[in-house]
């Protein structure tokens, strides 16, 4: 077995891998979808699926993005055969308020007829020694609540962040206008700053989704990406599979006053339900808009050695 840094001619392999753990596919018509097979859907059908890694030209737009900001896609192959994938993302940004070099495990998956055989292993460990020459303090990952036992294995111990993900109903009272300077901000203007809505994972992340966009799937969608009221910066993305909800993330300092003009603008663009997540430690300064809880989230770390 080999592990090594993927390339654009990964594509198809890294395309196979995540496409085995489908069982059925669906074709979507309207609001409705039925089973057929994966020949006859469009990249879009694919996409909702899993995300990009569902078809072959999905996936080598998604790498491109990755490689161009110097970014880390790794391949195990097995015989030149793509066998697992991941990608680490490699970023400096507050960990628990103190600003932290990281290495977030982004994606992670073996092709289901070869796990249980110390792929996943392999590339961790490779992991471990890409993110020592990089020089990060941590590894992070969000871990699939079917994978917490593989990573605790290997030693992802701490917890270094707790989300609730929440839903806020967006009633109709009066909307407010709220000051809004949309662009795609760089990376350098919110580095430093606390994500405190839509954290899954490294605030990286999903600085990086703004830029990994792919035509006739994203821009089926209302976006939108800028700064409100001169200080929050923040995204809105209406969700692919309801267009009554908005998913916000954002960037600043201020809980409650950032939330109450995302949802002003959310209400004023015509959202019905604002989705985010927020800290546990957050969650009691915005009680006041009746979030109700979905689920819960949170990101392990473990120290580079
Ligand atoms: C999770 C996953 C990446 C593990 O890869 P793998 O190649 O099967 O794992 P390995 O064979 O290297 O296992 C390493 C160790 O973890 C254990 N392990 C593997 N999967 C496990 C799981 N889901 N729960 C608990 N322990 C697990 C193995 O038994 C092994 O232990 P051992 O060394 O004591 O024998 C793989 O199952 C997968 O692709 N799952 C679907 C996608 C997914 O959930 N990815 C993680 C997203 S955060």
């Amino acid at each position: 077995m080999k592990i090594r840094m993927a390339r654009l001619e990964d594509a198809k392999g890294i395309t196979r891998v995540h496409c085995s753990d489908i069982e059925k596919w669906y074709r979507h018509i309207g609001d409705s979808k039925i089973e057929d097979a994966y020949e006859n859907l469009t990249i879009r059908d694919r996409y909702l699926h899993g995300g990009p890694w569902m078809s072959v030209e999905s996936c080598a737009i998604h790498l491109n993005t990755l490689l161009l900001e110097n970014q880390c896609p790794i391949v195990a192959e097995i015989n030149g055969k793509v066998v697992g994938h991941a990608e680490v993302l490699i970023s400096e940004e507050p960990i628990k308020g103190e600003m932290k070099r990281i290495a977030q495990l982004d994606v992670l998956e073996v092709h289901k007829k070869f796990r249980r055989r110390g792929i996943g292993r392999a590339i961790l460990e490779y992991l471990f020694e890409l993110a020592k020459d990089k020089e990060c303090e941590l590894i992070t990952v969000t871990p699939d609540p079917n994978a917490v036992g593989f990573y605790s294995k290997l030693g992802f111990n701490e917890t270094v962040y707790s989300g609730l993900s929440v839903d806020i109903d967006l009633p109709e009272t009066p909307k407010r206008e709220v000051n809004i300077k949309m662009e795609e901000f760089p990376w350098e203007k919110i580095k430093t700053k606390e994500m405190i809505f839509g954290k899954f994972q490294s605030s990286y992340c999903h600085w990086f989704v703004i830029k990994d966009k792919i035509f006739g799937i994203n821009d089926k969608i209302y976006y939108e990406t800028g700064i409100m009221e001169h200080k929050y910066y923040y995204t809105l993305k209406e969700s692919f599979s309801n267009p009554k909800i908005v998913y916000l993330y954002l960037w600043g300092k201020n809980p409650k006053e950032a939330l109450s003009f995302a949802i002003n603008r959310a209400k004023y663009l015509g959202f019905k339900t604002l989705r985010t997540l927020v800290s546990v430690e957050d969650y009691n300064k915005i009680r006041e808009f009746k979030p109700k809880i979905i689920e819960k989230s949170i990101i392990l770390s473990k120290r580079v050695q």
